[in-house]
């Protein structure tokens, strides 16, 4: 089913042309990233002319040059794209000096705060009704991925911190985005994740702050229609396993989002199925939801279709709808085939033959 943006365009840029920033950075993002182009691609003039600007960043940027975002793509984002395509980065487990996540600054450089990741089965009938269909609404700037770690040596030995930032301005927007996006999907109903009954101060707000949206001034009971529960984040995600149907919404901190929607990604079939976007007021980025994948990267194995349907994502959120509706419908159909599929879904189809394979049915 389509994901049905709710926000305002924000392709609000008086240009002729469509400038859509890449930046493939690692691993498979170089080989699902020409996926979501040649969608795009594929589109002709249904949408206007685009332009793609190939840009720099990621971990093997790093490793060349010392710096992991370069402010020349910062700068090209800011200045010369109305949105971009993220592929993936490589971030290694270990401490590495001077080097930070580059997805991670882009979200706050850009001040793209919130991560919009619908998950959704594909029906066995084109008009069926989806097992899954829910869409987890992630707080995109701050939780845990602040990153403001510490480490001394303690009378105990070391001793590791690190701050978990929640303000009420980000809830509330990350709130109003969630109400929004609820209030236009068919079952109209949010679901709040915390974990408020150990961290009652930080997580405590952000429940809140997301309850209280609908008593904002100006808001005037546009939600009334909206019905809100919430759960704990342990038990959401054991419920998320037994009775995925009973979500639709699903609004989270940064940490949360992320790892429900990797979970709920085991859904619908595999992680290489999931689109995101990251979405600010004024720019928005497609990403899909998986990482660099180095265990098949180089092997021209990849699932193309997260990042295909992403692209598709931020065509909706840009007011491009009857292009996104295209490439979401053609990937649908691959999948309901299933003659086209790469071997994490089971086939033994490569990258580029599911991307020739939806492209053609665009
Ligand atoms: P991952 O998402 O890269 O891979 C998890 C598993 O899913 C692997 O078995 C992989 O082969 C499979 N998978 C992922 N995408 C697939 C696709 N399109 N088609 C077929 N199979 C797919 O997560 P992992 O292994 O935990 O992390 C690997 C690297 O990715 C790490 O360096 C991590 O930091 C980074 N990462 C980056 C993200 C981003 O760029 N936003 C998000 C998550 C992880
Ligand atoms: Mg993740």
């Amino acid at each position: 089913m389509a994901f049905r943006t709710p926000f305002r365009s924000v392709s609000t840029r008086a240009r002729q042309t469509l400038r859509i920033g890449m930046i493939p950075a690692d691993g498979i993002g170089h080989e699902v990233l020409p996926g979501a182009k040649a969608a795009i691609q594929a589109l002709g003039s249904s949408i206007p002319k685009t332009e793609f600007v190939d840009l720099l960043a990621g971990f093997e940027y790093f490793t060349r040059t010392g710096t992991a975002l370069p402010e020349d793509t910062v700068q090209a984002l800011q200045n010369d794209c109305d949105c971009a395509m993220f592929g993936a980065v490589s971030s290694p487990s270990r401490k590495v000096a001077g080097y930070s996540s580059p997805i991670v600054a882009l979200r706050k450089k850009l001040d793209l705060y919130a991560n919009v990741r619908p998950v959704t089965s594909v029906a066995s009938s084109p008009n069926g009704q989806p097992d899954v269909d829910l869409v987890v609404v992630r707080e995109n700037t701050e939780c845990l991925y602040v990153k403001d770690e510490t480490q001394i040596i303690g009378p105990n030995g070391k001793e590791a911190r690190a701050i978990r930032l929640i303000t009420e301005r980000a809830s509330r927007r990350i709130g109003e985005m969630a109400f929004k996006i609820a209030l236009n999907r068919p079952r109209k109903h949010l679901t709040i994740i915390h974990k408020s009954n150990v961290l009652s101060i930080t997580d405590g707000l952000f429940r809140e702050t997301v309850r209280a949206v609908p008593t904002l001034p100006g808001v005037d009971g546009k939600y009334g229609s909206v019905t809100v529960a919430e759960q704990l984040v342990d038990s959401a995600v054991y419920r998320l396993f037994r009775e995925p149907h009973i979500y639709d919404v699903m609004v989270a901190p940064n940490l949360y989002g992320d790892i429900i929607s990797d979970a709920a990604a085991a859904l619908v079939g595999s992680l290489g199925l999931v689109p995101s976007v990251n979405a600010g007021d004024t720019f928005v980025m497609g990403e899909p939801v998986h990482g660099s994948a180095p265990d098949i990267a180089g092997q021209n194995i990849a699932n193309p279709l997260a990042a295909i349907r992403s692209a598709a994502l931020m065509l909706r959120h840009l007011g491009y709808t009857d292009g996104a509706d295209r490439i979401e419908r053609a990937a649908d159909e691959v999948i309901r085939e299933g003659k086209c599929l790469t071997p994490d879904l089971g086939g033994k189809s490569k990258t580029t033959e599911v991307v020739d394979e939806v492209v053609r049915r665009i």
